[in-house]
């Protein structure tokens, strides 16, 4: 059986939850989401769980990307932090970063 490029990837925990895509033919993944409960931000928990994702990504991919909506200051920040680049300006308000893994 032909095994499928690209992986689906979701983390869940408790507190928080992260979809994203490993695309082992292109070695380009990404995250298309990541939630963390309010009363729960700010104690390292989204870093914990990008973390996770970056571990399982990163033996089958080059790049990690993600749209950030321009107006998710914190979220900006957040990706910066974790070594996330603009890249440029996609449709309705979103911008996309890339981290380069290998
Ligand atoms: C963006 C998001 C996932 C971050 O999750 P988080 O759990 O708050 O992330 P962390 O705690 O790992 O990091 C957030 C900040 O808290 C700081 N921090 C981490 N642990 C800390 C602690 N124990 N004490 C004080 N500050 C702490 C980090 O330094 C970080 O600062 P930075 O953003 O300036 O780098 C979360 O705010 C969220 O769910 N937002 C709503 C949805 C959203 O916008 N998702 C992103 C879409 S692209």
């Amino acid at each position: 059986m032909v095994k499928p490029s690209t992986e689906l990837v979701t983390i869940t925990k408790p507190w928080g939850r992260l979809d994203g895509e490993i695309n082992e033919a292109t070695r380009i993944a990404s995250v298309s989401s990541l939630s963390v409960s309010k009363s729960m931000q700010k104690q390292g928990k989204g870093t914990e769980i990008f973390k996770e994702f970056e571990a399982k990504a990163r033996p089958c991919s080059d790049l990690i990307g993600i749209e950030i909506f321009a107006r998710n200051e914190n979220a900006i920040k957040f990706w910066e932090s974790h070594g996330f680049s603009y890249i440029g300006l996609l449709d309705q308000g979103y911008l996309e970063y890339t981290k380069q893994l290998n």
